[in-house]
């Protein structure tokens, strides 16, 4: 697939075929991810692909399977998502939070070498090594586009990533930034509209 058509084509996906994903696939895609720029040059990442159900539904316990209508219209309010396509992509996305990584054929979980406090940065250069494996993760989904795959990502809330640490068994320096699911995009789904950009007013040549 040529360059710009992965990019045009890759979109979060939330609905899967049932179908497995094989290793060398997920080995060229994951080849892909370590091509991508880091601040140090070192790196640290891993990537734990977990593809058993069963393993599967341990690892997704706590993420909530559904939520009421009442509670996504308070996530609406209490985020002030004010812009109703911005609504409507979280209604989408919100009540497949755990479908949506249950069904995929794998689960890919990165974990980044972290030595400052991500959450108390001293400088926008503490943020360096996170910074580096979401370029990572990007290449992931393109080079998934490219092999004919989707992927979607939660970025895990609450306890949800101590409680993945406890169950995938990694070491405390390592840090989850998100779980990803990968597989077939499933037929005739749609992808959620998104706000259309006009991208010129965004440009600014010398000078905002
Ligand atoms: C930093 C980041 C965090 C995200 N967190 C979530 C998430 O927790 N759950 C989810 O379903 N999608 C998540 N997404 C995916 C976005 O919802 C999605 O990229 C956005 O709606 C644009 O749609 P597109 O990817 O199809 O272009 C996240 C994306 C990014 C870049």
């Amino acid at each position: 697939m040529e360059f710009y058509e992965v990019i045009n084509k890759r979109r979060t996906v939330r609905e899967f075929e049932n179908e497995t994903i094989p290793s060398e696939v997920i080995q060229r895609i994951l080849h892909a991810a370590f091509q991508a720029p880091t601040n140090d040059h070192m790196r640290d990442w891993h990537y734990i692909i977990i593809r058993d159900k069963a393993n599967a539904a341990r690892l997704l316990d706590l993420i909530p399977k559904g939520i009421s209508d009442a509670d996504m219209n308070a996530l609406i309010r209490d985020w002030n998502l004010n812009d109703s396509l911005q609504q409507d992509c979280y209604r989408h996305a919100v009540p497949k939070q755990y479908q949506m990584l249950f069904d995929a054929s794998a689960i890919i979980v990165p974990l980044l070498k972290q030595k400052t406090d991500t959450l108390h940065p001293e400088s926008i250069s503490h943020l360096n090594a996170f910074a580096s494996i979401w370029c990572s993760i990007e290449h992931i989904f393109l080079a998934a586009t490219a092999e004919g795959y989707g992927c979607n990502l939660r970025v895990p809330l609450g306890n949800e990533a101590a409680y993945a640490r406890e169950v995938l068994g990694f070491p405390d320096e390592y840090f989850i930034p998100c779980f990803i699911g990968i597989g077939k995009p499933k037929h005739g789904i749609a992808p959620v509209k998104q706000k259309e950009i006009d991208v010129k007013s965004r440009i600014h040549w010398e000078q905002f």
